[in-house]
């Protein structure tokens, strides 16, 4: 048994409390985590837009470094720099057979309680993980080892918005270079999918969000133009896309009417990527004739729709190089006692990621 401390959730009340572990089983791993970031969908958990089981450890974007491991585990060793993976494939299913893993069977699945209160109470986990915590016990296929030379704070990164923006471009969308793009919503998310096109070669690339504050973290992250999301804003993406809509929109809000913007704004033929995850009762109206006369391709993209271990390593290397900068969607950095604020912080639509350091 070793003691955590971590950020717990019971509905929308939100403490820095201990909590007790028991060491990692067969396959599995003891992660002392490094840094976390604070992602919208841990904002989620708790503001009623998933209705998860409380108490329950929040975080499920994460870095450290693997302490103890269980019996039968090859893949990782004790003293690896590791990335926590929110999704894991079993690598046996259907889905995983035919290469993508990213839809895995188990995917989505609730996940076992893990570790207890000091009362005995027992925790759930985000996402499988819970890793706004000093430590994590994983399966070890949710952890993939990268170069120690990597900061924590980066390596958390690559974990969710990382491989979502990057994924959502390159896999999902497939940009190309030349393409017009249009990106709603410039969290760390949103912002990942800026420099992913940006990379890509894409031109313009149009950034939205609801706050004018966005405006210079969208034109750091590679954005050419910024538009804030009003009732002018159809027009105005027109006017950036030769009156036509844009090649590719991304939706990165998780909102039924920020999807019907992405989709509007896409010119006939367009590809529109929806990233955000949103509540299941939100649902999206789309005019029957308009989606077959348009001829555009709505997409949803689950974690970049990447293989988690092979996308990780290519990711820490191009951080590593230099050609993938990841100082644009971090505005916060904070320890895990000042984490509550980062989700006030993100509930106000303020900031980019807040980077947890433990
Ligand atoms: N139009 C445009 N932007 C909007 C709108 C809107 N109607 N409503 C909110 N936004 C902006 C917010 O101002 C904020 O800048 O969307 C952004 C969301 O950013 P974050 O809260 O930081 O979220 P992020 O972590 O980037 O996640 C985005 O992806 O993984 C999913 O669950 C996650 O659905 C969430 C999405
Ligand atoms: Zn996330």
């Amino acid at each position: 048994m070793t003691t955590a401390r971590g950020l717990i959730a019971r509905g929308s009340s939100l403490t820095v409390e201990d909590f007790l572990l028991d060491p990692p089983g067969e396959g599995e791993i003891e992660v002392e985590i490094g840094a976390a970031g604070v992602c919208h969908s841990d904002l989620s958990m708790v503001n009623g837009t998933l209705a998860p089981s409380f108490p329950l450890v929040l975080g499920h974007e994460a870095a450290g470094t693997v302490i103890a491991a269980g019996p039968g585990v090859t893949r990782v060793a004790p003293g690896d720099r590791v990335v926590l993976n929110w999704s894991p494939p079993c690598r046996d299913c259907w889905f995983c057979a035919r290469g993508e893993p990213w839809l895995c069977e188990t995917s989505g699945a609730p996940s076992a309680p893990r570790g207890t209160l000091p009362d005995g109470t027992p925790l759930h986990v985000t996402l499988g993980l819970g890793a706004l915590a000093t430590r994590v016990v994983i399966p070890a296929r949710a952890a993939v080892a990268v170069p120690a030379e990597l900061s924590f704070a980066d390596a958390a990164l690559l974990g969710c918005a990382v491989l979502t923006g990057f994924g959502a471009v390159r896999n999902t969308a497939r940009v190309a270079p030349g393409e017009s793009v249009v990106v709603f919503g410039l969290g760390g998310v949103g912002l990942s999918v800026v420099g992913a096109a940006r990379a890509a070669g894409a031109g313009p690339i149009v950034a939205v969000d609801v706050s004018p504050a966005k405006e210079a973290l969208a034109i750091a992250a590679g954005a050419t133009d910024f538009l804030v999301a009003d009732d002018a804003l159809s027009r105005a993406i027109r006017g950036l896309t030769g009156g036509r809509g844009a090649d590719v929109t991304f939706e990165c809000v998780g909102r039924a009417a920020t999807i019907r913007s992405a989709y509007r704004s896409a010119r006939r033929g367009g590809r529109v990527t929806v990233v955000g995850m949103g509540a299941r009762s939100d649902i999206v109206e789309l005019s029957a004739l308009e989606l077959f006369h348009s001829g555009r391709t709505l997409r949803g993209c689950v974690y970049g729709a990447a293989d988690f271990d092979v996308e990780i390593p290519r990711l820490a290397a191009a951080v590593l190089d230099g050609t993938l900068d990841l100082r644009p969607l971090v505005t916060h950095h904070a320890t895990l006692d000042e984490s509550p604020a980062a989700f006030a912080r993100m509930s106000r639509g303020e900031g980019a990621r807040t980077v947890v350091l433990l």
